[in-house]
C-alpha cells in the first residue's frame, strides 16, 4: 500500500466532500482488524471511492473484501484507486444496492457505513452471511452529535433520520443475538457488535 497514493485519495475525498470516516474512527477500525487475526473474510456496506477498503486490506495479505456502493460514479473511483493499488483482486466493489446483493460467503466482519436510517434492515438482511463470532461494526451512530442533542437541527428529514439511529442504537444494545459495546466518543460513534447467539 502506497502511504502517499493513500494519502492524496484521503485528501481528495475530502476536498470533494466525500462522506469517508473520520480519521480517528478509522484508526479504530484498523486497530480493531490489527488485533483480531481471525478476521480474513469482510463485507463492507458503503464504499465510497475504497478509501476505507483500502485502509482494511492493506493489514495484512490473507484479508478478502467484498465492498457494496449504489453510486456507480463513486464505485468507478473506488474501482481505479484500488487498481492504482493493486488490490484489485482481494477487494471486489459490487456496484448495486446493499439489499441485492445475494451471497452463501460468510463473513467474519462486516463494515457498515452506508444510509444510516438503514441500518436494522442491512443488520437483518446480512444475518444469514454471520456465524457466531462474526462482527458487526457500525458507524455515525452519533450522527455528528444529533442523535444526543437534537436542539442542533431543524430538518425535518434530518430529525427524522436522528430518531431512526437513535432507535437502532436502543435496539442493537438490547438485541440479545449481539452482545455490544458502543463507543460514544470514537468518530461519529461507533457499536462493535459480536454475534454471540
Ligand atoms: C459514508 S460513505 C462510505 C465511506 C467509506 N466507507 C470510507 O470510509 O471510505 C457511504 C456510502 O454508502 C453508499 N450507499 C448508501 N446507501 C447504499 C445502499 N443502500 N447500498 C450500497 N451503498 C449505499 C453511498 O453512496 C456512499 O458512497
Amino acid at each position: 500500500m502506497n502511504k502517499e497514493e493513500l494519502e492524496q485519495i484521503h485528501d481528495k475525498a475530502r476536498a470533494e466532500h466525500v462522506p469517508i470516516m473520520m480519521d480517528d474512527g478509522m484508526s479504530f477500525l484498523l486497530s480493531y482488524i490489527r488485533s483480531h487475526d481471525s478476521i480474513q473474510q469482510i463485507l463492507e456496506i458503503g464504499t465510497a471511492v475504497g478509501y476505507s477498503a483500502i485502509q482494511m486490506a492493506g493489514i495484512r495479505w490473507d484479508i478478502e473484501i467484498d465492498t457494496i456502493e449504489i453510486n456507480e460514479a463513486m464505485a468507478e473511483q473506488a474501482i481505479a484507486n484500488i487498481a492504482k493499488e493493486n488490490m484489485h483482486e482481494r477487494i471486489h466493489v459490487h456496484v448495486m444496492d446493499a439489499y441485492q446483493y445475494e451471497t452463501k460467503k460468510i463473513y467474519d466482519l462486516i463494515f457498515v457505513d452506508a444510509a444510516k436510517s438503514q441500518y436494522r434492515r442491512y443488520l437483518e438482511h446480512f444475518m444469514k452471511n454471520t456465524r457466531i463470532g462474526t462482527v458487526f461494526i457500525f458507524d455515525n451512530l452519533n450522527f455528528h452529535g444529533m442523535v444526543d442533542d437534537e436542539s442542533a437541527t431543524k430538518n425535518r428529514s434530518t430529525i427524522q433520520m436522528v430518531h431512526k439511529i437513535k432507535k437502532f442504537r436502543d435496539h442493537i444494545e438490547k438485541d440479545e443475538r449481539f452482545q455490544t459495546v458502543f463507543h460514544s466518543n470514537v468518530g461519529d460513534g461507533i457499536a462493535v457488535s459480536l454475534r454471540a447467539k
